[in-house]
């Protein structure tokens, strides 16, 4: 089984509301329609600019806190512009014939202190084996704590990684890979093999494209550091039409970090 992220720089603008990259997501589904049925995938996409601009207006990572009549309203609102994107992206998966089947993350996972600590995994568990796709997103969440969070894709996809042993984590983005230094200034370099150190190393200098509520590169770099115990981890440009299929068939055309 393979996780994918799709990145929620690639399948919409981030810096334009509500904008979805249906000919990125076709050419996503396109390949991972000539590995499928043989390999089985669990989908998981970002917020892009459905989930981040509504995250930010109502300050969802505050928690149910000030004003709890207009949170709670926010809180709602945020799930269902992601329910929207859900939605989006599904159509084109099911007009390639791939059984791209919606899980709402806010459904199955518990928050506390930021990240997950309870997920019902039994649903998506069965899913896989009934040959369907499950598509999770980066949501909304109940948090025991502050009452209400929000959960980056990145976050899903280490808990599912953890949980479920994928064979490969691919994660989507809008640039090549991981990069010694922001891609967007001058002279930065693509890292094709990272390790453990050089990811530390990365984390003291790194930030985010566009509106992002989630943490943006530092995160995932930090989750990636994660499920490198478990699976190897790939970044790649999610834009460039044959680079999943090359990662399917075994080769980098990006970053990897190979498992521990
Ligand atoms: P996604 O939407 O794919 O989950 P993010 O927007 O959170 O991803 O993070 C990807 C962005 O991080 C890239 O568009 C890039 O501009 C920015 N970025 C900052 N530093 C780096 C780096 N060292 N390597 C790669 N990308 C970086
Ligand atoms: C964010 O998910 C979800 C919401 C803001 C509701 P991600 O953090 O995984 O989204 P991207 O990939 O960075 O857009």
């Amino acid at each position: 089984m393979i996780i994918i992220k799709l990145g929620g720089s690639v399948i919409s603008d981030k810096n334009n509301p509500y904008s979805f990259n249906r000919e990125a997501v076709e050419v996503i589904a396109e390949e991972i329609a000539q590995f499928y049925p043989e390999e089985s995938f669990i989908l998981v996409h970002g917020g892009g600019s459905f989930g981040h601009p509504n995250a930010r207006e109502y300050k969802i990572r505050e928690g149910l806190m000030g004003d709890v009549k207009r949170k709670r309203i926010g809180f709602s609102k945020t799930h269902q512009a992601m329910l929207k994107l859900n939605d989006l992206t599904i159509e084109v998966f099911l007009e390639k014939g791939l059984p791209a089947y919606s899980v709402s993350s806010s459904s199955i996972f518990l928050i506390e202190n930021g990240d997950i600590i309870y997920g019902d995994l039994e649903i998506l568990r069965k899913l896989l084996e009934k040959g369907l796709i499950p598509v999770l997103f980066g949501d909304t969440a109940v948090a025991l704590d502050k009452g209400i969070d929000i959960l980056s894709g990145d976050q899903i996809v280490s808990y599912l990684a953890k949980m479920l042993k994928p064979s490969k984590v691919i994660f989507l983005m809008d640039v090549d890979g991981i990069y010694d230094k922001n891609p967007k200034e001058k002279g930065a370099k693509l890292i094709t093999e990272l390790t453990k150190e050089g990811i530390e190393h990365l984390l003291e200098s790194s930030e985010s494209a566009g509106i992002d509520v989630t943490g943006g590169i530092g995160n995932k770099l930090k989750k990636a550091l994660e499920i490198a115990h478990y699976s190897d981890v790939y970044f790649i440009n999610g834009k460039v039409k044959g680079n999943l299929t090359k990662v399917l068939q075994g080769k980098n055309p990006g970053t990897v970090i190979k498992r521990w």
